[in-house]
């Protein structure tokens, strides 16, 4: 298994026959490892409808004919923009040939926001945001989506069989955890790895990352603090 960060919260995982890529968000992401027509997936795994996550959702599905995994409501707003599109909700599970996939809980908004021709915001509402948790080739990945930290954290560590080798989170505040947000959930999930995501890529979630990166390590939990288009092997003795 490989893991890619192109950005911000987009990733993807090659796994041995299958690649999942996570809320591409691609043409308008100032710090950016890959062009819309470099990337490839079989699934596309949404968060929720916002910009910076949607993205480019609808050209990387209709290039790869990928199958989109999206809240319920996001899913039905995707209907005819997408050929393939599997809903779920929070908690609902589904397997696939290349393991399990579950919605999780994540504690933010989801809407999607056009502007109209007299140049206001219309506000289109898209259900549930979401996290995944992800089990696949002996490994158990947490995605957090952009999400406010939670004491249902627990639960979803709770869930695993032999907890969460990697947990992917969200650090930069305002719209999500900040870093010290994200110690507390970290100390609820107690990941064996963990990847920041969703920080300094625009001037709003700029952050100092010295503290929360020192307590990490304080832990003894690798950190794996990804830049776009860094990609990391996960190697089976972890
Ligand atoms: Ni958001
Ligand atoms: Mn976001």
């Amino acid at each position: 298994m490989k893991i890619e960060f192109i950005g911000h919260s987009t990733f993807v995982i090659y796994l041995s026959s299958k690649i999942l890529l996570f809320d591409p968000f691609i043409k308008n992401n100032p710090f950016v490892s890959k062009k819309i027509s470099d990337i490839y997936a079989d699934y596309i795994l949404l968060s929720h409808g916002h910009d910076d996550h949607l993205g480019d959702t609808i050209k990387i599905a209709k290039k790869n004919k990928a199958n989109v995994l999206a809240p319920f409501e996001l899913g039905m707003y995707l209907k005819n923009k997408c050929k393939n599109i599997t809903k779920l909700d929070l908690g609902g599970e589904l397997e696939f040939d290349f393991g399990k996939i579950k919605m999780v809980k994540a504690v933010h908004s989801s809407s999607i926001i056009k502007k109209t021709i007299f140049n206001t915001n219309k506000i289109i509402y898209a259900g549930n945001a979401c996290g995944y948790l992800i089990n696949t080739e002996g490994k158990t990945i947490y995605y957090s989506g952009d999400t406010a930290v939670f004491k249902d954290m627990e639960l979803i560590k709770n869930s695993t069989v032999s907890g969460i080798d990697i947990a992917i989170i969200s650090i930069g505040g305002r719209y999500t955890m900040g870093p010290d947000d994200a110690l507390r959930a970290i100390d609820m999930l107690s990941p064996k790895k963990i990847i920041p995501m969703h920080y300094n890529t625009f001037p709003a979630i700029s952050i100092k990352t010295d503290q929360l990166f020192k307590e990490i390590k304080d832990r003894n939990i690798e950190l794996l603090d990804m830049r776009p288009g860094q990609t990391i092997e996960v190697i089976d003795s972890m």
